[in-house]
């Protein structure tokens, strides 16, 4: 991790978005839920090869690890040294199944679940009852005492309904707070969310499905699906940070290589990256300053090591800071190349490994 944000800094990207929970494994020691490491950041084994080859296969190898508080300071601390702040993510109401693995009770069935051993989307999502919420306030509390910056991303993307609808609680609040269907709900919960957060101080930043039902007043919508959300949001006076699958996912194939190593799927080149216009057509021109910035997204079902980690993020993290700090008119995709071709021998120095697909 302090690899990484070495070369986030020397690439002047100043922030380092830190997915910290996910369905398969729960990542960052919490001293109030033990068991959310004990249990949840430690999963049976891992689907092999790609999640479209039927029928699926497993390593039958048990897979974990998380990052204590100690290591967490030692690493916040080293990313300020290099003007890059942390931002945690801690995964609401979706893409929780770890957690509900460690804690049943926080699900709306209760039933047992263990942890997420194939990529996808799982069914699991947080009941909103008053235990889950002092329990996220709690998880939360910690993360914010660990992470001193001014956002905390709560996730809120691909939460799957279905657990909602058929769950006497959920329905019952539905009806008692007014709210129209199953999306609100949502808007509630991370309504609810960001009030605690903002209460501390802080602002919190979630995926663009928190619009749907409502977005909350405070919130940073972060772009994911298009930009259809980040038009939205800005033009009703929320920030946004980009971050589309059109040019910001890093875990796209980047050539058409047949000796590519497996990736989920897409197809992102580096040339698409550089042509990157982070401010999204039909935002006004008195809105656009709510465009904070955008991110590369670098998800790791497909990625065992940091080696291809840094294949996959690099060279093209570095279109992206360029498409991000430079205007338009001094764009130049040739220019770009000759850059990086001095930044390589930077990443051979500390020994990274990158991929070379200029064209
Ligand atoms: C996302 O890629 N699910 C935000
Ligand atoms: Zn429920």
């Amino acid at each position: 991790v302090k690899k990484y944000i070495d070369v986030l800094s020397m690439l002047k990207l100043n922030t380092f978005h830190w997915h910290l929970t996910e369905d398969h494994g729960w990542r960052i020691e919490i001293k109030k839920y033990p068991k959310l490491t004990a249990v949840g950041a430690f999963r049976n084994e891992t689907l092999i090869g790609h999640y479209n080859d039927q029928p699926h296969k497993f390593d039958g190898e048990r897979y974990g690890g998380f990052y204590t508080q100690e290591e967490i300071k030692g690493i916040v601390v080293y990313a300020q040294s290099r003007n890059v702040t942390i931002i945690p993510e801690i995964e609401m109401p979706g893409h929780s199944r770890a957690a509900m693995a460690a804690y049943p009770e926080l699900s709306c069935t209760t039933e047992p679940v263990e942890v997420g051993t194939k990529w996808g989307i799982y069914e699991d999502a947080f009941c909103p009852k008053e235990e889950t919420f002092e329990f996220l306030e709690n998880v939360l509390d910690e993360v914010m005492e660990l992470f001193p910056g001014e956002y905390i991303h709560i996730g809120g993307d691909e939460v799957p309904k279905i657990n909602w609808k058929n769950c006497k609680h959920c329905q019952q609040l539905i009806a008692e707070k007014g709210l129209k269907d199953e999306e609100e709900l949502q808007s509630y919960f991370i309504k609810r969310i960001e009030d605690y957060v903002n209460s501390k101080g802080r602002k919190i930043i979630g995926w663009d499905e928190i619009i749907e039902g409502g977005l909350a007043p405070n919130a940073t919508v972060m772009s994911w699906r298009g930009t259809e959300g980040a038009v939205q949001a800005a033009n009703q006076g929320n920030d946004v940070i980009m971050s589309p699958l059109s040019h910001c996912y890093f875990d796209y194939y980047q050539s058409n290589n047949d000796e590519e190593p497996i990736a989920i799927g897409g197809f992102l080149p580096l040339k698409k990256v550089y042509e990157f216009n982070p401010i999204p057509e039909g935002v006004k021109a008195e809105r656009q300053q709510h465009i904070l910035g955008a991110q590369g997204n670098v998800w790791t079902e497909y990625m065992k090591d940091f080696d291809k980690v840094s294949y996959m993020a690099f060279p093209r993290a570095m279109a992206l800071s360029e498409a991000l700090w430079s205007s338009d008119a001094n764009k130049e995709y040739t220019d770009f190349v000759k850059r990086w071709e001095q930044f390589r021998s930077r990443l051979e120095l500390l020994d990274i490994k990158y991929a070379n697909h200029i064209k």
